[in-house]
């Protein structure tokens, strides 16, 4: 459900209260965000608030199936479809009648297979490979992406007819780096799964270690984090990690293409922002001290919080 979903800025959570809503309205969802925001665990969320919980949920990582055997999987095939079919069998869609298909990574989705799931999003029907039969189908396509789909239509990869289809209801994910006030939350909540799992008295982690992990720039999002929280509490020996417990690359080289100036201004602006919450996470929100260790007036560092629109408040809790 709900509750597996951890965070409460508001742009997490503007997101995630969309989930009933879409849950009960059946429609065809497409789920686009970087890798490791929590896609998968959204649809699973939609699926299990829908009224087709009972029913199942069957991903299928349209990234990792050869593009060959991409239509076999979806719709299955009848005995003699191909050399080696000896056998009928059914595909995913069958699987997962009733239900609910999440199809990932919906962008590496063969042309071929892109007209035959249109005519499934349209029509409910498919056929088997091989079979002349038309087929009933009563499932709920939910998709995802970590790809722009719009520019994929562009670059003729995606067709647009389908990509107009899977976006009846679109749902965007933020990037951790967008939601930087969860970072505590999340760790703390996986501080807690992986103490109890490796049974390890780990309580909690240093404003240090603390400051890392919220400065820190989270390509993989909230996965990445899962796993270098789930090292530090493997491999410390204290009970509250200290910073240097905290195992992450070095920081990524800057992006080249764009001029001097607007890299530096991008530059500046993301130091500001990273370390303003850096120091009110180590200061629990408390501004004057948190001013006194920047060494700028209040007033100054006020200005800073504004200009950023840092909600100040999120960080005096836990
Ligand atoms: N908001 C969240 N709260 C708690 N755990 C989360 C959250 N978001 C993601 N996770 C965890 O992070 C991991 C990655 O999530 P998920 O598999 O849903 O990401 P994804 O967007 O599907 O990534 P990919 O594009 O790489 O497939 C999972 O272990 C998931 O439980
Ligand atoms: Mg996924």
């Amino acid at each position: 459900g709900l509750k597996q979903l951890v965070g409460e800025s508001p742009v997490f959570v503007t997101v995630i209260n969309k989930i009933p809503a879409i849950a009960r309205c059946d429609a065809t969802t497409l789920i686009s965000g970087e890798t490791g925001t929590g896609k998968e665990l959204c649809a699973r969320a939609i699926h299990y608030l829908s009224p087709r919980m009972g029913k199942p949920f069957v991903p299928v990582d349209c990234g990792a199936i050869p593009t060959e055997l991409m239509e076999n999987e979806l719709f299955g095939h009848v005995r003699g479809a191909f050399t080696g079919a000896s056998l009928s069998q059914g595909g995913v869609i069958q699987e997962a009648e009733g239900g609910t298909l999440f199809l990932d990574d919906i962008d590496a989705l063969p042309l071929s297979a892109q007209v035959k799931l249109l005519r499934l999003l349209q029509e409910k029907e498919y056929r088997r490979l091989g079979s002349p039969k038309v087929r009933q189908a009563d499932v709920r396509i939910i998709s995802a992406t970590n790809r722009e789909l719009d520019e994929e239509v562009r670059r003729e990869k995606f067709r647009q007819d389908l990509y107009y289809r899977l976006n009846i209801i679109p749902l965007m994910l933020p990037a951790l780096r967008e939601r930087r006030e969860d970072i505590p939350l999340l760790a703390r909540h996986f501080l807690g799964k992986y103490a109890a799992k490796f049974n390890k008295r780990v309580t909690g982690l240093c404003s240090e270690a603390m400051q890392i992990l919220v400065l820190y720039e989270w390509p993989g999002n909230v996965r990445e984090l899962e796993y270098v929280v789930e090292r530090a509490v493997v491999l410390t020996e204290h009970a509250v990690i200290p910073g240097a417990d905290i195992d992450l690359p070095s920081r990524r080289a800057i992006r080249p293409r764009k001029s001097f100036k607007e890299e530096k201004a991008e530059a500046i602006a993301q130091f500001e922002r990273s370390y303003l919450e850096g120091l009110l996470v180590a200061h629990q929100g408390n501004i004057s001290r948190a001013a006194r260790t920047a060494q700028k007036n209040r007033r100054a560092f006020w200005q800073l919080i504004r200009k950023h629109q840092i909600d100040v408040q999120s960080f005096k809790r836990g």
